[in-house]
């Protein structure tokens, strides 16, 4: 998909990697660039329109989509985090991942569900999922985050089959530490969101499926099929 003239909508764009997507579709000519945030009020950059958002709110994200019936590329790059000490064995886990999930699954749902058909309307184009290398591997410490990746990942891949064949292409970003608030404590090698974002367009205007941003994100990958798969030992936190 071309990514001039496209009209698109970011979830979650008023910082972190949203901003630098929705910064970066602006420097590529997009006609409009709306942000779904949950402040409107607050927001303040020129060429892009910021639109009340909650993702977790089935009338929030219907009265988005209302606003914006021009919007022909969506990118669902909302997300939450949060540790639970306790790991897999937290008794808050249920709890935890009841949150996070309803922001990084559900949220993602109700947006592709609502926003899907205005792309249909407008003559198709493109969701583009921002998912994680958590999709592929799991840290007892946030395995509510790991688990709810994995699952945006497996619903990613369903969506892409009922829409390919109706012209809107589907694509599932993978990449693991970007420098953003989301992991401000964690003292790990991150990447720039503004070259993810800048990627992860260049793959969209390439007719790609899947990008994986960088090479912490392509080592977990290559080791799904081999027997010492990451998944079994992951190393990133030491
Ligand atoms: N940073 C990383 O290392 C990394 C790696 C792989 C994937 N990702 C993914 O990248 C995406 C963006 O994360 P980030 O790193 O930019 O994190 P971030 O800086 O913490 O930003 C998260 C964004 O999501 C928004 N958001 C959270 N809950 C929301 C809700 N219920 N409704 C609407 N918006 C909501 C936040 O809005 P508020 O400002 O209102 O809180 C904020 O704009 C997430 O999906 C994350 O899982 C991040």
């Amino acid at each position: 998909m071309r990514v001039q003239g496209s009209v698109a909508f970011v979830t979650g764009g008023n910082r972190g990697f949203g901003l630098a997507m929705a910064e970066e579709l602006g420097a590529r000519d997009a006609a409009k660039v709306y942000v779904g945030v949950r402040e409107p009020a607050a927001f303040d950059h020129p060429g892009i329109t910021p639109i009340a958002l909650d993702v977790t709110s089935d009338e929030s994200v219907a009265a988005a989509a209302e606003q914006c019936a021009d919007v022909t590329l969506l990118v669902n790059n909302a997300g939450t985090g949060g540790a639970h000490p306790g790991g897999a064995l937290d008794p808050e886990l249920v709890r935890a991942a009841q949150r996070v999930v309803d922001v990084n699954l559900y949220g993602l749902i109700r947006t592709s569900q609502a926003l899907a058909p205005t792309i249909l309307r407008n003559g198709g184009g493109a969701i583009v999922n921002v998912v994680s290398d958590e999709a592929w591997y799991a840290l007892p410490v946030i395995a509510a985050y790991s688990m709810s990746k994995s699952a945006a990942w497996s619903y990613t891949n369903a969506l892409r089959m009922d829409l390919r064949p109706q012209g809107v292409e589907v694509l599932s970003l993978h990449v693991g530490f970007m420098d953003t608030d989301l992991v401000r404590d964690l003292d790990v090698p991150k990447v720039d969101p503004h070259e993810v974002a800048s990627t992860t367009l260049d793959g969209l205007e390439q007719g790609k499926e899947e990008v994986i941003a960088d090479e912490q994100s392509r080592r977990v990958k290559r080791t799904l099929s081999t027997d010492d798969g990451y998944y079994l030992h992951p190393s990133v936190l030491g």
